[in-house]
């Protein structure tokens, strides 16, 4: 760091004897480290968001002129000051401070991380015994195992604080507190709880801040406690696979299994994780990883969910890959050539961005047309939309770290806390900073308590409550009008438009008082900086791109975007939902949004690709490609990695499609739901199995990393592509993924200065304007990519959902994911602790829902739509209305997609997922599962 001495914020001292400068509010450790010496530190974490604390004094220095020594972690310098850490008086001190903890702590021998980070300063130190007496033995305290995922063993336990900070204020859970006075001073879960009946949300953030091994990841313990945290045999870099946030972690290999991962420091997360980064990879070594390609017997039963993904044999036979990969390409090739553009694919927002590239290049170029698509035609299709639309590109405007920089943030359908956890510690900080979070939600939610407002509106009625907020905004003269005149158009229709919304109307709408909406117009329209983020909530309605529109709006008309602090971030759901449809995983789009239907489009493409096979019909969307199959228009499809059995709305009608198909290649890690109606499946490797890079949430791209091999003959899912490419006639020839991301940089300008070699050093945002920059964080500063660089309002009106309660279905039936489980499952119900924590298929009601209908908490209910039934077990749940279910989509056993509306947006075609009208009921059923017709 280059430290300006002429600065006003700097100072000039004698460290050491040499004089240095340093800024004023720099630590004497800090300005030290530089300088090259290392104080001893315990309650001190080098690491981004910890404070330091300088409770512990094992960093001890002496200063000149002072009479007691000072704690080197918090004490900063002054002009002229003189500090010794080398003297013998700090020197002593800090070793007596080792040795006095030592006295308590278990022996090294016997510890519970041998390694730990207090042994490292014990031994730089040179002291290995302890001269004082240790505790008596009845004080010590007891192992507490109570949690899968960490043990606690405070009897190594010093009290450093660290593991409090940790929750506090780095993860902002709040779980952990110091208890007890003097000698009985302890750390304590919630009221004194064992720490697995607490409020532990298991982010794992305190085993990894704690010195000591008194808190530890249960893996790594012996039978008795014993522990080593350097005990693994590699250690290999990557990205979280599960969602868009894009942790950075190191996965610690031990006899070529994945023995535990930490966070490290990476752009989206600086070293934090949450359940399933942390704790959620055991999945990988599951038994029923497919390990061989398997063909579907001759004799097998006819296709259904009738497939026990431990035995298969009992509908699939084992077979070589020349085989599978001969008869998988067979049957799509005869279906090509028979019956014309009848094989659709769906590709994976969790394999690389090569893989999603490829997937597409695939189907363009192998069967002549666009209908390839992926999930995120479930997600953001409707957001994409809009920004696409209205702003003239598809990727958020902002990253989600910007809320450093605002004063007041909305948060608009989006459970960060359970589906974005990390990000969600951005938010909290934020808020515990004193910015203004401001939440809408149907549905009460974990920032709920973070929050200035809460606006808990009627499902379905987002537009007539954000007009009504931007109605107040025109009428009170709160708009930018510089801003307005200078980057967008369409204003003065919008103005107009907004006439027909006042908030004394759309109230009894939406469900919010008049005040509180008049008030969220001020507060977000009077921010210096405000950002706006949202999730399904908003996008999965079939009014979702109306709802986008209108934040879209929110955001122009106040000019919160393009600066510091401001933007647009609709959360992204999957590691790399972003990647994909970047990559043209999309049925209107090639490779950075290029539209097929633009000749000249296609023509670059076709000289990139060789050829002139690019359609420019767009293709069928996820959804539309099911009916296509039940019109007979679609007769063969190629899934990878993608679970339209569990995740596509209706499923019945979705398995129903897979059924009939004449031929199904399924390219994936286990027996989906969806493999059981395969023809052939393809085992395929897991992420932490394979190279390739993924674009989170943030537009950062990253690149993941093998840390063991995948299974028996599995594969990376680029080179089954490839090999199939090969067997349908193309002319492939890539034998590494780095090829392929040269060759999609010769299409897409979002990968300008962005390299394969850089990626292996770096994450890089995108766009870079150079091989140096670390990429823009905020897009848009100086105008639009749109036509005179403007952008557009689009007025949206208010649609009622496509279905309304009525007396026969009287609920509102809402459906999300959970903390612990991902999406349909297929992973997170394979991983021992996600699993441990949340085993039951559950579904939330408000307890006195509950109590009318005359049903227990914990017993099992049936829920009914116009397109099926499960009986699923009932959560009591106050943050859910009292006219609402919530359903999560993770189990197979009672999956919340058999009842949902598969009625779509217009414009985004995706699914009404949020809101279905159902019924509910008592049942004497003893167990969750999807009753018989
Ligand atoms: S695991 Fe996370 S939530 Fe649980 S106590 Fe530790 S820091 Fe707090
Ligand atoms: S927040 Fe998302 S990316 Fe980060 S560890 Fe959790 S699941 Fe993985
Ligand atoms: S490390 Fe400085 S007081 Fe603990």
């Amino acid at each position: 760091m280059m430290i300006d001495s002429n600065s006003k914020d700097t100072v000039t001292f004698l460290l050491d004897g040499v004089e240095v400068t340093a800024k004023c509010d720099e630590s004497l450790w800090e300005i030290a480290k530089r300088q090259g010496t290392l104080i001893p530190h315990l309650c001190h974490k080098d690491a981004l968001g910890y404070r330091a604390d300088g409770n512990c004094r094992a960093c001890m220095v002496e200063i000149e002129g002072e009479r007691v020594l000072a704690a080197s972690c918090i004490r900063t310098p002054s002009e002229g000051m003189v500090v010794n850490t080398q003297s013998p008086r700090p020197v002593s001190a800090r070793k007596m401070v080792i040795e006095i903890l030592m006295a308590d702590q278990p022996e090294k021998s016997t510890a519970h991380d041998q390694s730990s980070h207090f042994w490292d300063m014990a031994a730089m130190q040179d002291i290995s015994v302890s001269r004082f007496p240790s505790m008596e033995q009845q004080r010590v305290p007891l192992l507490d195992a109570s949690h899968l995922a960490m043990s606690v063993n405070l009897d190594a336990c010093i009290h450093c604080n660290l593991c409090v900070r940790a929750c506090r204020e780095v993860q902002v859970n709040d779980v952990i507190g110091m208890s007890g006075r003097g000698h009985d001073a302890k750390i304590t879960f919630d009221f004194d709880d064992p720490m697995g009946s607490s409020t532990c949300v298991a982010c794992g953030e305190c085993v990894q801040a704690c010195p000591t091994g008194a808190l530890m990841p249960a893996t790594l313990l012996d039978a008795v406690g014993v522990g080593d945290s350097k005990s693994f045999d590699r250690e290999v870099k990557s990205v979280c696979s599960y969602c868009g946030v894009g942790c950075q972690l190191s996965f610690k290999v031990k006899d070529e299994k994945i023995a535990w991962v930490d966070g490290i420091d990476g752009p989206s997360n600086e070293s934090r994780l949450c359940v399933k980064g942390r704790f959620g990879f055991d999945y990988i070594a599951h038994p029923h990883r497919l390990t061989k390609p398997l063909i579907r017997r001759d004799d097998a039963p006819a296709k259904g969910l009738n497939v026990d993904p431990a035995n298969p044999f009992t509908h699939f036979r084992e077979a070589s890959w020349e085989e599978a990969l001969d008869f998988a390409a067979k049957g799509m090739s005869r279906l090509r050539d028979d019956t014309g553009k009848r094989v659709a694919g769906f590709g994976s927002a969790k394999c690389s961005n090569e893989e999603a590239y490829l997937f597409q290049k695939l189907i363009r170029q192998g069967f002549g047309h666009n209908n390839v698509d992926h999930c995120t035609r479930l997600c953001h299709a409707s957001s994409v939309a809009a920004l696409l639309e209205n702003v003239g590109g598809g990727g958020v405007t902002a990253t989600f770290n910007e809320i450093e920089n605002a004063d007041v943030a909305i948060v608009i359908g989006a459970n960060p806390t359970e589906n974005h956890p990390v990000a969600a510690t951005y938010f909290k900080q934020f808020a515990k900073r004193g910015g203004k979070l401001i939440i809408m939600d149907p549905r009460g939610q974990g920032l709920k308590r973070h929050s200035s407002h809460m606006l808990q509106f009627r499902p379905g009625t987002d537009v007539a409550m954000l007009n009504a907020i931007m109605h107040v905004i025109v009428e009170e003269e709160l708009y930018d009008k510089q801003y307005i005149a200078g980057f967008t158009e369409n204003w003065e229709a919008m103005k107009e438009h907004l006439t027909g919304f006042p908030p004394s109307k759309m109230s009894e709408l939406c469900g919010i008082d008049e005040a509180t909406l008049r008030d969220v117009a001020r507060t977000f329209a009077g921010a210096r900086a405000g950002m706006i983020f949202w999730g399904m909530g908003v996008s999965q309605h079939i009014h979702g791109t109306d709802n986008s529109r209108c934040l879209i709006s929110l955001a122009l008309m106040t000019g919160q975007i393009g600066r510091s602090g401001t933007g647009l971030h609709p959360l992204r759901g999957q590691n790399n939902v972003q990647g994909a449809s970047d990559a043209g995983l999309i049925p209107m789009f090639l490779p950075d949004y290029q539209s097929v239907a633009d000749d000249g489009v296609r023509s670059a493409f076709n000289e990139i690709w060789g050829g002139d096979i690019i359609d420019r019909e767009k293709g069928l969307t996820v959804v539309e490609i099911m009916d296509a199959i039940h019109a007979d228009e679609i007769r063969g499809m190629y899934i990878l990695g993608e679970n339209p059995a569990m995740s596509d709305p209706d499923a019945d009608h979705a398995r129903d499609a897979l059924a009939k198909l004449e031929h199904l290649v399924v390219q994936d890690i286990f027996l989906t739901e969806t493999a059981n109606y395969a023809d052939v499946i393809l085992p395929s490797s897991a992420w932490p199995e394979k190279t390739g890079t993924v674009t989170n949430t943030n537009r950062q791209v990253q690149m993941g990393r093998p840390a063991v091999a995948p299974p028996g003959e599995a594969k990376e899912d680029w080179w089954i592509t490839v090999e199939l490419a090969r067997r349908l006639g193309l002319d492939w020839s890539y034998t590494h993924p780095s090829q392929v991301f040269a060759e999609m940089k010769l299409s897409m300008k979002s990968f300008d200065n962005i390299t394969w070699e850089r990626l292996e050093k770096e994450a890089v945002t995108y766009p870079s304007l150079s091989p140096e920059d670390p990429g823009q964080p905020i897009l848009f500063a100086d105008g639009y990519p749109r036509p005179d660089g403007r952008a557009r309002f689009t007025p949206a009106n208010v649609t009622a959902p496509a279905e309304v309660p009525d007396e026969q279905y009287p609920m509102i039936l809402t459906t999300g994911r959970q903390l612990e489980h991902w999406h349909t499952g297929s992973m997170t119900r394979r991983a021992a602790v996600l699993d441990w924590a949340e085993p039951e298929a559950n579904a939330s009601m408000h307890p006195k829902t509950l109590r009318r209908l005359g049903i227990e908490p914990g017993s099992i209910m049936k829920v009914e739509t116009r397109r099926g039934a499960i009986n699923i077990m009932a959560r009591a749940d106050r943050a859910v209305s009292e006219d609402m279910i919530f359903v999560p989509f993770a189990y197979v056993e009672a999956s919340a997609n058999i009842l949902t509306n598969p009625k779509l947006d217009p414009v985004g075609k995706i699914p009404e997922f949020k809101f279905a009208a159902c019924r509910v009921s008592a049942t004497s059923a003893d167990r969750a599962v999807e009753p018989a017709a």
